[in-house]
């Protein structure tokens, strides 16, 4: 990845935006400073929701950002290929939507497809189960929210982990970076930022905003340091 020296990406869900003009508000958050394209996929039985998939992949404008697909399903594995082959960069799986030794798989299938893969987890799922996977993902995506809907809350509770995470992945000396998806906004980015993640994911606040481009620096702003 390219953000190992503390720079903060933010990564536009498209989730939040107008689905109806989706090439016009994809470019509208690469414009706006989002070097990263969230791409949620949903399928209804790993989460309660049902998004888009592999045709809207294809029809989203690639050129301008790095494609972050997120894949909320069962069996990813199934896909990953597909997805890798329509235009992904990253691919994420969720390590609770398969067994372990399944996950694996479709982490070396990513790779394999000379794709980043990035591995997430729950509100709920403790950071120890990530620990056997450290040292063959690119990313790690720390749920904020649970899964399924965009526009919902950010769960305090999610930042002791980001930051124990931030310490293990330092004392082990593994330089990924860590990702974090759901609630942000000019409030919690601070804080998900000072807990160690580098990787915002942001779709309502964004695209909710009257100025995208302020919207996006407000994520990025350095935190002033009071003397
Ligand atoms: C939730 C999705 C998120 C969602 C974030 O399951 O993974 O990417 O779109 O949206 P906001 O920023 O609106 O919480
Ligand atoms: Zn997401």
């Amino acid at each position: 990845m390219n953000n190992i020296e503390d720079k903060t990406i933010i990564s536009a869900s498209i989730l939040g935006a107008d689905l109806a003009n989706l090439e016009r508000d994809t470019l509208r958050a690469a414009a706006a400073g989002c070097e990263y394209i969230h791409f949620d996929v949903m399928d209804g039985v790993f989460v309660p929701n049902i998004s888009f998939g592999l045709p809207v992949l294809k029809a989203i404008p690639k050129d301008n950002a790095v494609i972050d697909v997120h894949l909320m399903i069962i069996n990813p594995i199934k896909y990953v290929k597909a997805f890798a082959e329509t235009g992904a960069d990253i691919i994420t799986v969720h390590l609770e939507a398969d067994t372990s030794e399944n996950i694996r798989r479709a982490i070396e299938e990513i790779k394999a497809c000379g794709k980043k893969a990035g591995l997430a987890i729950k509100p709920k799922t403790p950071i120890e189960s990530l620990m056997p996977f450290l040292n063959i993902v690119d990313m790690v995506l720390i749920m904020t929210v649970e899964p399924g809907f965009g526009g919902q809350g950010f769960i305090d509770d999610t930042l002791p982990k980001i930051s124990n995470l931030s310490e293990i992945l330092v004392t082990k000396n593994i330089k990924i970076p860590i990702q974090v998806d759901g609630g942000i906004n000019d409030i919690t980015a601070e804080k998900v930022k000072k807990a160690g993640a580098s990787i915002l994911v942001a779709g309502a606040y964004i695209y909710n905003a009257p100025n995208m481009t302020e919207a996006v620096n407000l994520l990025l702003k350095e935190n002033v340091k009071i003397c």
